[in-house]
């Protein structure tokens, strides 16, 4: 836990006033925004908002504030927002936060020259991971989870989506998803599960990768369906991983169980992860890093989220997906963490979006429409969280004063969040006296 974070389970009904911007706002009823949309980001100034029952009522401009107070519950607490903004919680869309221990040694060998590729080759990398998997406790993983999910609240994160993958075989990936499992019970914010199984070739399958996808397809999937332990099923579809022909059977195993892909794509090269995920009716295809017209072309029209990764590039030095590109063929775009020990060891969503404006050059409306509406999209959750809209969950940031919106992805090293508010309880407040 954050050292100067409180931490509070209060109350479900709030009435936050004097609130200087309140960011974000949808009626509309749209569950992502594409394309020239992206750089629209409607707001209030000057506002209040009203939430009971963990849902928001209700919201204005202090003009009207008497509305408010007239449909306040009796004894409902108040939070003056005067200077600060108000706006929906991150939606980090894609994460590996459940793994054993982190890999600063092997990053060594990264920074000596290394390529990602090269130390995954030698068992490195996710097999490093894997064989610490194995060894480690779910209670262990389930406390050093929670650590990292109170680290990412602390940031403003309100929902994440968290993938196994460090477990390369049977037993290992159920108690990878397992541990998910009481994450959800035991965390307040919004959790999403992913079966990654197909995360890398285990050590024993070298040179088997067939044998490898069939245990995938013959036990694992219908193991995984019938526990009920995947909201949806992942493949990491890339040059010395996993092979379209792997990918296409792999979908087709996980469709037949109701499993709906969100897939890795095209982080090490062209690799044909986008359009089988299309083909899959992906929920998101993720990475996008070679990403050209055909891949472009294979997205427009499809309901799949392209999912851009900034964190993975900035810390493996890889090229940066062509975002602009992506938008500007009138696309949506979903921005996320990647938070793993081998590619992103950062769940700073606060981080991504700065990234996204300094190394994507999108505009502070087109990163903050991708940290909310469009990442609560990949998580399927876009009906539910990402936006300022009546009835949706009320899983809220409240800054610290800052001068603008804009001065979020602008000031890329401070932390801007001052509260986080999950079902209309203040879960994070750093302003509160300890
Ligand atoms: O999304 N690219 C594949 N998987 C992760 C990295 C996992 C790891 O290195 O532990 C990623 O970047
Ligand atoms: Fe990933």
């Amino acid at each position: 836990m954050l050292k100067d974070v409180a931490i509070h389970f209060s109350y479900m009904s709030l009435l936050i006033k004097n609130i200087k911007v309140l960011l974000q706002i949808r009626e509309g009823g749209e569950l992502k925004v594409s394309g020239k949309a992206m750089a629209e980001l409607p707001q209030l100034n000057n506002a209040w908002l009203l939430i009971d029952g963990g849902i928001i009522l209700d919201y204005g401009e202090m003009g009207s504030f008497n509305v408010a107070l007239e449909q306040a519950p009796d004894g409902i607490k108040h939070i003056d927002a005067e200077g600060k903004i108000l706006m929906p919680a991150f939606c980090d869309s894609h994460t590996h936060l459940v793994y054993p221990a982190s890999r600063e040694i092997e990053y060594i060998d990264k920074i000596k020259g290394l390529s990602y590729e090269a130390i995954a080759k030698r068992g490195g990398g996710i097999l490093n991971s894997a064989g610490k998997m194995h060894e480690a406790s779910e209670e262990e993983l389930i406390a050093s989870a929670m650590e990292r999910l109170e680290e990412i609240m602390g940031f403003g994160t309100g929902a994440v989506e968290i993938k196994s993958g460090y477990g390369l075989n049977t037993e290992d990936e159920m108690k990878m998803l397992r541990v998910i499992r009481k994450l959800k019970e035991l965390s307040p914010i919004t959790i999403i599960s992913t079966f990654l199984g197909a995360h890398a070739i285990p050590m024993e399958y070298k040179g088997r990768q067939e044998a490898y996808v069939d245990l995938l397809i013959n036990e694992m999937i219908p193991r995984v369906a019938a526990e009920e332990l995947a909201d949806y099923i992942d493949v990491f579809c890339d040059r010395g991983f996993f092979t379209v022909e792997d990918t296409d059977r792999i979908l087709n195993a996980g469709m037949k169980f109701g499993l709906r892909p969100k897939i890795h794509a095209n982080e090490l090269d062209y690799s044909g992860g986008i359009q089988v995920g299309v083909k899959y009716n992906a929920l998101s295809v993720d990475h996008l890093e070679y990403t050209g017209e055909e891949e472009i072309k294979a997205l427009s029209g499809s309901e799949t989220m392209p999912t851009l990764l900034p964190g993975a590039s900035f810390f493996l030095g890889l090229i940066y997906a062509p975002a602009r590109k992506i938008i500007d063929a009138g696309l949506p775009v979903a921005m996320a963490s990647d938070f793993n020990p081998g590619s992103s060891p950062s769940g700073n969503m606060q981080f991504i979006l700065s990234l996204g404006s300094i190394a994507y050059r999108m505009l502070p409306e087109e990163a903050i429409n991708a940290v909310t509406l469009n990442g609560a999209y990949a998580m399927g959750l876009s009906e539910q969280l990402g936006s300022i809209s009546k009835g949706k969950k009320a899983n809220l940031i409240i800054t610290k004063n800052i001068p603008s919106y804009e001065y979020l992805p602008y000031a890329y090293g401070s932390d801007k969040v001052e509260k986080l508010i999950i079902d209309g309880e203040v879960v994070v407040d750093k302003n509160a006296e300890c």
